[in-house]
């Protein structure tokens, strides 16, 4: 990366590189053996008493500039009630702000996501506490640790710093938020004990074991599930969702990513939780429209949504 960029300037040449990493790791994903399978998608499914909400988007990016609405509408169609949308950057953030100020069932949380870290200033902060303010803002997110994709000690100890400042901001304020946690379970739990143990939130795309589950199930947190459920790979998920009390587990996308089963490897999108919550039903031995009922229920409670 050429030395002579300005800080502002390499931050978000780095934050590309990353996006355009990310992107290729998606387009790598095996697509699902689909020979003899008819697709149904869920906007073409019955929603009669389907009521959910993806507790964990991404669609302020240029991924939905095409046809956010479109896929807003089809989201209403598959029973999807209310998506919780996150900011990951500064810019994002901004972003999403101006999504919720538009859009009745979307809600939002902002935050810088660790693989954005950057030494952050009381000027941003302030910018973050001003944005919680507005309509349907409900949580500092998304925030955390991310050791997969960044290796060098130095910068995972700006996430370190950045998420406890996060965190304090959100209980400054009496949010929750929504964490991220990737290849950092022990740091995690380490802050979550000591600086953020009067938090309160959701740790995302859980990918931790049920002993670790139990852990946090103990200090209050909400446990949220994505399309890898769905894989076959699904290694200690359906366990967990299996084993999970009703009332601390959510479904999400973290769309653009992480579609579910036959989706895998394509753009996922705030209608496919349903998909998730299918699978999470049948995993529990619960009717789809009890689950999401439930689910819903969860997300209107830690994220104080009023629908
Ligand atoms: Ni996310």
């Amino acid at each position: 990366m050429a030395e002579n960029l300005d800080p502002g300037a390499r931050a978000a040449a780095e934050q590309k590189a990353r996006k355009a990493a990310r992107d290729a790791a998606r387009q790598q994903e095996p697509a699902e053996d689909r020979k003899g399978k008819e697709i149904v998608p869920p906007w073409e499914k019955d929603a009669t008493g389907i009521s959910l909400v993806d507790t964990h988007a991404h669609i302020d990016g240029e991924d939905f500039d095409g046809d956010r609405e479109e896929m807003l509408s089809r989201a209403e169609k598959a029973g999807v009630v209310a998506v919780v949308t996150f900011g990951d950057t500064m810019e994002s953030s901004a972003r999403v702000v101006k999504l919720t100020s538009s859009h009745e069932n979307v809600f939002a949380g902002v935050g810088v996501h660790p693989e954005n870290a950057f030494p952050f200033t009381q000027a941003d902060e302030d910018r973050l506490a001003a944005w919680t303010k507005e309509k349907n803002i409900v949580a500092i997110g998304e925030i955390g640790l991310d050791y997969y994709w960044e290796k060098d000690e130095e910068k995972r100890k700006l996430q370190r710093k950045m998420f406890v400042r996060q965190l304090a901001l959100a209980r400054d304020l009496d949010l929750p938020v929504c964490i991220h946690d990737r290849e950092a379970h022990g740091d995690l739990m380490t802050i979550l004990k000591t600086e953020g143990r009067k938090n309160r939130g959701v740790i995302h795309c859980f990918s931790g074991s049920w002993e670790m589950a139990k852990e946090l199930l103990k200090l209050g947190w909400y446990i949220g599930v994505d399309g890898p459920l769905t894989y076959k790979n699904a290694a200690k998920l359906p366990e967990i969702v299996q084993n999970m009390p009703a009332d601390r587990l959510l479904v999400e996308t973290d769309c653009p990513y992480l579609s579910p089963l036959p989706y895998r490897g394509k753009r996922n999108e705030p209608a496919y939780v349903r998909i998730t919550a299918e699978c999470a039903a049948n995993i529990r031995g619960e009717s789809l429209a009890d689950f999401a009922a439930q689910t819903t229920k969860n997300a209107c409670e830690i994220y104080e949504l009023n629908l």
